[in-house]
């Protein structure tokens, strides 16, 4: 029997004990251990509730119980997370969350303090909430350089984004009615804004290459600035906006983005709507590989908790290697990174053609019946370029790029 403790009974905390709950059998036969939940620890009291009877209100009872072999952190949040994973890693207990801040924040230290008290520390529910990919990354596509890594990592702004492609309802409507259905949060700053996908790139990024990656050093757009208008356009291009968090291997550096991006239908990723999430890997021999599934949600999240609980329990004393130091990777700086930009300008065609070539080259025209301005999509050209060019027409409504 393995004794585990749960921090932060919430959502996925409570979601972790259900799924222990339901399939105890299987988890049972197939870890080849019982797993029972011996503490919960939360500040609230849980009267009625079927953890009742285990809740703590103090981490020194369970950090304090020698009889704990693996820790389960769903607090969520920096601090005390930061450490309470720290301590129980130092008692040489393995530690699973899914905290993707304290990951993207740690993910280094923690993975050094469990390499040297021969325990883990495990984060799958960390990324993509249901989908399997931190494992796949670190074991099924360990053969393969990594290439590039794209991904469809945020089921809030997916859902928003498809609405009003389905639809043709506006962004700020959506995201009122995400609000009310729960799909999305009361403050939706975090996920509107990039900085969710931000952090998931951040740690798919550093486990890919095996150095960190700052989530503070990838450039970052949400999709705040997305109107009908644009989604009209991605239409007549044959394609869909969709928010990507993506990393790409160049020569010895790596380019990594967070922002809006057009994929056609062609794109393995243009099917994938509402709240799912998809991570599309291009490995150097295995070619692309695509993982799909709910990156959000109790039961999907808790379920990939779980996963690694059984993982922890079944390498006893023996750290799995995960390389991921604290050397930063070296990042192609922004302006040098390059793509293809959807842009548009406010004024006619007739009053914008030749200023827009003098600066962009040649374009291709897009019309979607606005007569009051002029879209085009450019060649492939670096930020930089995109930027002066901006600057000197001074008159861009919005900018897209092609993924
Ligand atoms: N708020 C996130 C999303 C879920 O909408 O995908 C947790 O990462």
């Amino acid at each position: 029997m393995i004794n585990i403790s749960i921090l932060g009974y919430g959502t996925i905390g409570s979601g972790v004990f259900q799924v222990l709950k339901e399939n105890c059998q299987i988890i049972a036969e197939r870890t080849g251990e019982e797993i029972k939940v011996k503490s919960i620890l939360d500040l609230r009291d849980f009267p009625g509730d079927v953890a009742e009877g285990i809740i703590v209100h103090d981490f020194k009872e369970i950090d304090n119980d020698s009889s704990i072999q693996i820790v389960v952190e769903t607090m969520g949040g920096l601090h005390p997370a930061y450490e309470f994973v720290k301590a129980s890693l130092e008692k040489g207990r393995s530690v699973c969350t899914s905290n993707k801040a304290l990951v993207a924040a740690f993910g280094p230290e923690l993975l050094k303090i469990a390499e040297e008290k021969k325990c883990n520390f495990l984060f799958e529910a960390s990324v993509g909430g249901g989908i399997p990919i931190i494992r796949p990354l670190k074991s099924s596509i360990a053969p393969d350089v990594v290439e590039q890594i794209s991904g469809i990592l945020n089921g809030t702004t997916n859902y928003i984004l498809t609405e009003m492609t389905e639809n043709g309802t506006d962004f700020e409507t959506v995201l009122k009615d995400a609000q009310a259905k729960g799909y999305a949060e009361k403050d939706p700053t975090a996920d509107i804004e990039g900085h969710d996908a931000c952090r998931k790139i951040a740690i798919l990024t550093s486990l890919a290459y095996g150095h960190q990656v700052d989530f503070e050093d990838i450039y970052t757009e949400g999709i705040t600035k997305i109107t009908n208008r644009d989604i009209n356009y991605a239409k007549k291009l044959g394609a869909k906006i969709k928010i990507f968090g993506s990393s790409k291997k160049q020569g010895e550096k790596v380019s990594a983005m967070v922002a809006p991006g057009l994929v056609t239908a062609t794109h393995p990723l243009y099917s994938v709507d509402g709240v799912f999430n998809a991570i599309l890997v291009r490995g150097n021999m295995a070619g692309d590989i695509m993982f799909y599934g709910q990156g959000a949600g109790k039961l999907a999240t808790a379920s990939a908790v779980v996963s690694d609980i059984m993982e922890a329990a079944k390498h006893p004393g023996i750290n799995i290697k995960t390389i991921w130091d604290d050397k930063k990777l070296e990042l192609v700086p922004f302006e040098e990174s390059t793509s293809k930009f959807f842009v548009r300008v406010s004024g006619t065609k007739a009053e914008n053609e030749a200023k827009v070539s003098e600066e962009f080259g040649s374009v291709t025209p897009v019309d979607a019946g606005y007569a009051d301005e002029y879209a085009f999509v450019t060649g492939e050209i670096t930020e930089g370029a995109y930027i002066k060019a901006e600057e000197k027409l001074g008159n861009i409504i919005n900018k897209i790029r092609f993924n």
